[in-house]
């Protein structure tokens, strides 16, 4: 066991400083990186102890601890008891671990605009565990609230992936909590930074590691915090017994990210909050999605709830004689060259795309909605870049 030096510190200060080895003399700063797909281990085997490298792993702790103590508040220890951390191979295997949670015949409410795999995943689940899907405008808190009566699961993206819809928290999780059903909250876009969803009731909050936590477009990695020590075990049977686990190295690195989590997201997010203000008055934008935008329809929310509005703008250009919307989206994305045109976000590159060249995205996302995933670089060279893109 390390002592952990979080409690009562700032989240700035836990993410350099959870998840750190006990101190000894001539002992290590960082945890170190063990490779073992097995334990010594003999007799019964007891719960908390080390056998298999699949049931558990001493190179996720260290991580594992460090989320707790982010996503369980500042003043939480992250070793004694505030909550569980249990890191998967991806946020995929950690959304197909809380969707594992609804019995077949049972009922999911999801957000109409969430991320496209998720749904994807959630469309088999009903084909073929005769699960009914409610899908919401997870902004629209009377719709959710009327869609809880019944149902086994609530998943919340606020902000949504990609169309930044923001979900008043205490008030759907409040919802679902007083009718005995579990939330789940995927805090990917807004960090443990941004906001902390167990605080408002959800029973359990999903992070695609891979993107802010990370950091840089180096790993493939997910994760679930809870507080339920129950719902814990659960996950992580679950998570044993589909082999839906991490490996050493790139938990090593996402903890090495998650040191800087707060300086890259604080840049990201100012960076964000500047391009939107300029793309609003831009004359070939048509629209820009952005909470901290006074005229976003998340924004109050966001304003309300959140530690700053994130670091995903949504945008449409204007029109071109001779382009159909979905060329003239395409012809931007053509035209960046310091932005890269990928997939993913959350890295110190900014990057962007247009979301419905995949072909599972939902069809009420507008086909020339660009997604733009605002890095730390220097925010005149990313402006410039996008200027030129979109006069180009
Ligand atoms: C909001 C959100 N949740 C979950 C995921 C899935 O995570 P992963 O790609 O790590 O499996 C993504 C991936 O883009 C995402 O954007």
């Amino acid at each position: 066991m390390s002592t952990n030096p979080a409690a009562g510190l700032s989240p700035a200060t836990v993410v350099v400083s959870a998840g750190r080895p006990e101190r000894t003399q001539g002992g290590h700063i960082n945890p170190s990186l063990p490779l073992n797909s097995t334990y010594v281990s003999r007799g019964v085997i007891t719960s908390g102890e080390l056998s298999y490298a699949r049931g558990d792993n001493d190179a996720w702790h260290p991580f594992e601890r460090a989320l707790v103590a982010l996503e369980c508040g500042s003043g939480a220890d992250g070793d004694a008891g505030a909550g569980e951390g249990i890191v998967f191979g991806s946020g995929m295997a950690a959304i197909a671990a809380v969707f594992s949670l609804v019995p077949d015949g049972g009922t999911m409410v999801l957000p109409r605009h969430a991320y496209q795999a998720g749904m994807v995943l959630a469309d088999q689940i009903r084909d073929r565990h005769g699960v009914t899907l409610r899908h919401v405008d997870i902004a629209d808190t009377d719709a959710v609230v009327a869609a809880l009566d019944g149902a086994d699961l609530l998943l919340v993206e606020s902000p949504t992936n990609p169309m930044l819809e923001v979900a008043d928290l205490p008030a759907v999780l409040g919802a679902a909590r007083a009718r005995g059903m579990r939330s789940v909250v995927d805090n990917t876009f807004a960090t443990p930074l941004g906001q902390r969803p167990l605080e408002h009731g959800a029973d359990v909050v999903l992070h695609s590691v891979t993107k802010y936590l990370a950091g840089h477009s180096d790993v493939v990695l997910g994760a679930l915090v809870t507080r339920d020590a129950e719902l814990a075990a659960t996950l992580r049977e679950h998570r044993t017994l589909h082999g839906a686990i991490a490996g050493p190295f790139e938990v090593w690195l996402a903890l090495r990210g998650l040191r800087t989590l707060a300086l890259r997201f604080e840049r990201a997010q100012a960076n964000a909050a500047e391009l939107a203000r300029r793309l609003a008055d831009h004359p070939e934008v048509a629209e820009v999605r952005h909470p901290s935008l006074p005229g976003d329809p998340g924004h109050g929310r966001a304003k309300a709830q959140m530690n700053g509005f994130g670091a995903i703008i949504g945008v449409r250009p204007v029109g071109r004689a001779g382009l159909d919307p979905v060329e003239r989206a395409d012809a931007v994305v053509d035209a960046v060259r310091l932005w890269l045109p990928a997939t993913s976000l959350g890295g110190v590159e900014s990057m962007l795309e247009r979301r419905r060249r995949w072909g599972t995205e939902a069809v009420t996302v507008p086909e020339d909605l660009l997604r733009l995933s605002v890095g730390i670089e220097d925010v005149e060279d990313l402006w410039l870049d996008l200027d030129q893109a979109l006069r180009a």
